[in-house]
């Protein structure tokens, strides 16, 4: 017996106790109730009654030490896996997965595609508020008051806020025409700009129309401007936009802020002017509206009408983007789809 124990002793004392495989094999051999220790402990009934005290003692003994060991080894082991990753299996050699950046939505590539276009001819960029006033939206743009060209455009007004003093009603911009009186209202003369932003209108939302879009406005407004520069700037956007090979045509229009007006067509892109359902047959679509700046509108904003005359354009990017990239579905632009956003990566 006295043998065994401290054989038993010696074996706990040099145990493997380094890793938590080790320290399990540890407690189950040498602490648990079929682990060696209490194989001694049950052998005590076999010995002489007059040494069980000193043999107890001894067993007890043993038993708190091999405890004191594991409890160390434990307390280390701890102490040290806390300063680890958790998982200290992790293979941290191998290639890391690929962040998935986002890519540019095609609306913005083609809105920087034309003012890029646009500045080459010296025109500079100008914004606007989308929550726009009566005055910059209709009225300085010679909308008459209770005028049916108001309802050309479906308005979203906004309430104003509960006992705020308004003079005027106000309401999301229908069209970036307001920026153009407001550069008129504020800069120098003679005026080169292009004004892009978001523009909203009470529609529904379909394939065609949305309640949300986007334009980019012109304006020119110098001394003995004419029609044929107007022209030449529409001509000269076009082909860079979409080549060569395309046909431009001036269709006769009206805008109360221009006179005279065009609308602005192209050779639809789709079915290269043979006529298909997105040209309704004619081989033509429209990209925006056009025409020499109304001298009323030129007044209102506090510029010469006899001295100084000017063209202004106003295009909407989706259409643009679409006749681009062949996009059949304008609420593709709003839904997100990354399989839809993706193919636009490499623009
Ligand atoms: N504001 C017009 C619209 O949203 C487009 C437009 C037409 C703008 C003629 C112009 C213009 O500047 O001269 O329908």
């Amino acid at each position: 017996m006295q043998e065994s124990i401290s054989s038993l002793a010696a074996e706990v004392a040099a145990a493997d106790v380094s890793s938590a495989a080790a320290l399990d094999q540890f407690r189950l051999l040498y602490l648990g109730r079929k682990g060696r220790l209490a194989d001694l402990f049950d052998q005590l009934k076999t010995v002489p009654n007059e040494q069980k005290r000193a043999v107890g003692q001894q067993l007890n003994g043993l038993k708190q030490q091999a405890q004191a060991r594991f409890d160390e080894a434990q307390a280390a082991l701890e102490a040290a896996t806390a300063n680890q990753p958790a998982d200290a299996t992790f293979d941290y050699t191998l290639p890391t997965v690929p962040n998935a950046l986002g890519t540019r939505h095609p609306l913005m590539l083609v809105r920087e595609q034309m003012l890029r276009i646009f500045a080459r001819i010296g025109f500079a960029v100008a914004e606007g508020p989308e929550i726009e006033d009566d005055w910059h939206n209709f009225t300085a743009l010679n909308f008459p008051e209770n005028h049916p060209a108001r309802d050309m455009q479906d308005t979203f007004f906004v309430e104003p806020a509960p006992g705020a003093e308004v003079a005027q009603p106000h309401l999301l911009r229908t069209h970036t025409s307001t920026v153009q009186v407001r550069v008129m209202e504020n800069e120098p003369l003679p005026i080169r700009r292009v004004m892009p932003g978001r523009v909203y209108r009470n529609e529904a939302i379909s394939a065609r129309a949305h309640m949300l879009f986007h334009q980019i406005e012109g304006l020119y407004i110098d001394e003995n401007v004419s029609f044929a520069d107007l022209k030449q700037t529409i001509y000269y956007f076009v082909r860079e936009m979409f080549g060569e090979d395309i046909n431009i045509r001036f269709r006769p229009s009206y805008f109360p802020f221009t006179e005279p007006s065009a609308e602005i067509d192209i050779t639809c892109l789709i079915c290269k002017g043979a006529g298909c359902n997105i040209c309704k047959g004619s081989g033509w679509v429209e990209i925006g509206g056009s025409g020499m700046v109304d001298p009323n509108v030129l007044e209102n904003c506090g510029i010469d009408s006899e001295k100084y005359t000017g063209y202004a354009w106003g295009m909407g990017i989706e259409r643009i983007t679409m006749l681009k990239y062949q996009i059949k579905d304008l609420r593709l632009f709003t839904e997100n789809d990354v399989r839809f956003l993706r193919q636009f990566e490499a623009l």
